[in-house]
């Protein structure tokens, strides 16, 4: 049978500007509706069914226009993390928030979360966050939606959101996005929708929710439709011990189904790992942590969109950002090469001259690659994992000066690797933001162009 699953969104944004307090704020809201088992708290994420969603949002989403389940928020620490969450067409994310604080506007991890979604072509609208901090703003009631909040203000108050929002939409279209105020929009396939919200007071999340619901309606409905019981397909957001279980996975199942006892293969850029699921954990509420003592019960299955943590044998090289795919009654043999050509896609670049790239993960690496190409920096080897000897002694028969260097994208430079790169004279910068590293490479060229 087939379905049309939760759509997957992600929250990116600047340091500071909201994201964890934006989704605090509707996890909050939806708990007090004191709906029983309302939110389902998954492995790494959320979910909001729509009938809460349509409760929170009041009046403004009503359920039975709309066919798509509900929502699947992830908690993405950085945009590092967004990179690295990707499936097989691109971003995991089915859609963005981009969190911009009203109060301090665009600042550099803003620019890197547009490029990285338009890298990834994910559709996306931007909260306008923190409008309760405008000077002047009075908020009268909590958890309203923004028209309400909006009409009680004064005319300067009014004129002072309206210019930042003017500013922000000025800001995007130097990205080359069409965008405005939502409630201004008819149209958001061609344009970003701005919605202004204080994830402190609430004001304007109803609006938000409502306005991805529709994006997801609207324009993701043949995307997010899939088979409920194929094979399940995902995507590792993080590779963790726990006690008991030794070393675990937590992943974002995107498609499909998993069960217990499913075979598995595990992506990696040589060979995919096969292994078998021992048992799919999901974590326990609260009360039910302080009665069994224990954080997960196991589960039999698990349909997309859902987080969950895999228990299996021989997970040893297995990474944050690696595909995991149940095989069913695929042939493992072609299926591996599959996942391989996907990973090789982006890994293997071989030309003659350029730097070095190292990233720990798919997505990262691309990322970096993109940004790299955008900057006219020719790449002689882009590679998933920590700088090794190896990564040196290829440097070290680069003869252009300039390119003599290794481009590190949050990995370990391994010792005799660092070692080695102070004999030669090989410079390797390191640093878990894109744009940092990329500047560091440009300003060390430029000194020594000088
Ligand atoms: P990082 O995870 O560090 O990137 O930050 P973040 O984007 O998750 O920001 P976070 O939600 O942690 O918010 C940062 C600070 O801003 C916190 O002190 C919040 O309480 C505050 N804050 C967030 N949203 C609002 C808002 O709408 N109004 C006001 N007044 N403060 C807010
Ligand atoms: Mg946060």
């Amino acid at each position: 049978m087939s379905g049309i699953r939760t759509p997957i969104v992600c929250l990116l944004g600047h340091v500071d500007h909201g994201k964890t307090t934006t989704l605090d704020k509707i996890r909050g809201s939806a708990v007090a509706e004191r709906e029983a088992g309302a939110i389902t708290q998954h492995i790494g994420a959320t979910e909001v069914p729509l009938d809460i969603i349509s409760k929170v949002s009041g009046d403004l989403v009503k359920k039975d226009k709309f066919k798509v389940p509900g929502l699947l928020f992830i908690d993405t620490p950085g945009h590092h993390a967004f990179t690295s969450l990707r499936s097989r067409g691109g971003s995991l994310a089915d859609i963005a928030v981009l969190l911009v604080d009203v109060t301090d506007g665009f600042q550099p991890q803003t620019h890197e979360a547009i490029d990285i979604l338009q890298d990834f072509q994910t559709p996306f609208i931007v909260a306008a966050n923190k409008i309760d901090k405008i000077p002047g703003w009075k908020t009268n009631k909590k958890d309203v939606p923004f028209r309400l909040s909006y009409k009680n203000q004064e005319k300067r108050v009014k004129e002072d959101l309206d210019n930042r929002i003017y500013e922000i939409v000025g800001k995007l279209h130097d990205k080359g996005f069409n965008s405005d105020r939502y409630d201004r929009l008819k149209n958001f396939k061609d344009n970003v929708g701005v919605v202004p919200v204080s994830a402190k007071t609430g004001e304007g999340i109803p609006d938000l929710l409502m306005v991805l619901i529709g994006l997801a309606q609207r324009y993701l409905e043949t995307e997010l439709e899939f088979e409920e019981e194929g094979p399940g397909e995902g995507t590792v957001l993080e590779v963790k011990e726990e006690k008991g279980l030794g070393k675990t996975l937590d992943v974002i199942l995107y498609d499909g189904l998993m069960k217990t006892g499913d075979s598995v293969l595990i992506g990696r850029a040589d060979e995919p790992v096969e292994t078998k699921i021992r048992a799919l954990l999901k974590p326990n509420p609260m009360e039910e942590i302080r009665e069994s003592g224990s954080e997960f019960s196991k589960v039999d299955e698990v349909r997309a969109a859902a987080g969950i943590k895999v228990a299996a044998p021989d997970l040893g090289s297995v990474r944050a950002g690696f595909p995991i795919r149940v095989i069913g009654d695929r042939d493992t043999d072609s299926l591996k090469e599959e996942m391989k050509s996907q990973v090789e896609d982006v890994v293997i670049r071989t030309e003659e001259s350029g730097i070095i790239v190292k990233a720990d993960t798919i997505g990262s690496l691309e990322a970096v690659i993109k940004d790299l190409e955008d900057s006219d920096i020719s790449i002689r080897r882009a590679d998933i994992g920590s700088v090794s000897r190896r990564d040196i002694i290829e440097a070290n028969t680069i003869q252009e000066p300039l390119e003599r260097a290794i481009l590190a994208f949050d990995v370990d430079i391994l010792p005799e690797a660092r070692k080695k790169a102070e004999k030669e004279g090989i410079q390797i910068f390191n640093d878990d933001v894109i744009y940092r590293l990329i500047e560091d490479y440009q300003e060390w060229i430029d000194r020594r162009k000088k």
